[in-house]
């Protein structure tokens, strides 16, 4: 947890400047959300609402999210005739996060509320900590979103980190088709235990009848070996282990990585959901998402470049913090990543599945 943070600042290869296809996975949750919402007001009429936005990190995205919940909220009381609630709304991110950097950019949100929307109080507030854990009072919040967080685990799963002895998953960073079923089963567990306690931890923070909407990387494939759940990380394997054969990185250090990522199933979802108890889900959808959707503002360069970079603002301080690399050796390892992805290109554009599922607490 005290490496997982995304690139800061505002430079070529800060997740400020390559976050657009996050962005696009929050709108992509968007009518979940306002469903979600609408029932909060229909069934709970709350006075003063709790919300939270659980991984908000920091830059253009992290006041996406409650920008479109405030004008949801806005809206969907409007419609119902209903006064809007005063708003409670909370950033929680690992403490890490550049909170700083979130509250310079907190002055255009409220201007926005004053201007457009009948809101009379918005309190908006940082809160740093792992969303694996208690974060709010109890019975304190009525609707809770995240999006592209939840795919990370708490620490690399038992057995397979750096510091083990014997390295049960030589020459790759994540799943893959010739892990062993321990490697596999190693991360399953991890998910299992970190998804059950996030349940928990909700499940007291929650009113009855509160709702959640999480949306993150996953799987429709029954298999943790499917390529749309692991076939990026698989790709970096192969431009790591390349920069070994080189001599510039020791295979050792390759052999002792394992990121601290799942992409869970529906299925695998719905089985903590059941086995917690609190939530049921009522609403899961599986899209896809091209690896490069076209969309970026850098059409000169290569998808593999676009790919690498996107991934890189998100796994660069993770991969910095394990194999201490140069800037030069890290350019290096992500301009083999984009040739690598380009090469793949030419048969497959790949893409990856993200899981939007919807939430209701008993
Ligand atoms: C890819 S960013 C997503 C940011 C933003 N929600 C978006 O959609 O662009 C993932 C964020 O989740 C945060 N995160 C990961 N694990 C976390 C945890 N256990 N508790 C709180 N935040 C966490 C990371 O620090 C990072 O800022």
């Amino acid at each position: 947890m005290h490496v997982l943070h995304m690139n800061k600042g505002e430079g070529e290869t800060s997740y400020a400047k390559n976050s657009q296809l996050q962005k696009k996975i929050i709108s992509v949750g968007c009518s979940m959300t306002e469903a979600a919402i609408f029932n909060i007001l229909l069934e709970v009429q709350p006075k003063s609402m709790g919300i939270a936005d659980l991984g908000c990190s920091s830059g253009p995205n992290s006041l996406t999210a409650v920008s479109k919940i405030i004008h949801m909220v806005d809206a969907a009381s409007q419609r119902m005739g209903l006064p809007v609630p005063e708003l409670r709304v909370s950033l929680n991110d690992l403490p890490g996060n550049d909170f700083n950097d979130v509250f310079k950019s907190l002055a255009g949100l409220y201007k926005n509320i004053k201007n457009n929307y009948g809101i009379e109080s918005c309190y908006v507030s940082g809160l740093p900590g792992s969303f694996y854990g208690r974060l709010f009072p109890t019975e304190s919040l009525h609707f809770v979103h995240s999006s592209s967080s939840l795919h990370w685990l708490s620490q690399v799963p038992l057995g397979l980190q750096p510091n083990v002895g014997t390295h049960l998953n030589k020459d790759k960073v994540y799943i893959s088709k010739s892990s062993s079923m321990s490697v596999i089963k190693a991360y399953q567990k991890q998910f299992h235990e970190d998804f059950s306690l996030f349940l928990k931890s909700r499940a007291k923070e929650m009113g009855s009848k509160g709702r959640m909407v999480l949306s993150f990387m996953g799987r429709r494939s029954p298999d943790p070996c499917a390529d749309e759940a692991c076939y990026q990380w698989e790709l970096l394997a192969r431009a790591l282990m390349s920069l070994a054969l080189d001599g510039f990185v020791e295979k050792e250090k390759i052999d002792s990585f394992n990121a601290p990522y799942y992409a869970p199933s529906p299925e695998e979802v719905k089985h903590e959901v059941e086995n917690e108890g609190s939530f049921v889900m009522d609403g899961v959808d599986a899209f896809e998402i091209e690896w490069d959707d076209g969309d970026s503002s850098d059409l000169k360069l290569s998808s593999g470049n676009r790919v690498a970079k996107t991934i890189r603002a998100v796994v660069e301080p993770m991969l910095e913090s394990h194999f201490r690399l140069g800037p030069e050796i890290m350019d290096e390892l992500f301009r083999r990543y984009s040739n690598i992805i380009d090469d793949c290109f030419s048969e497959t554009k790949f893409k990856y599945v993200n899981l939007v599922i919807s939430f209701m607490r008993n």
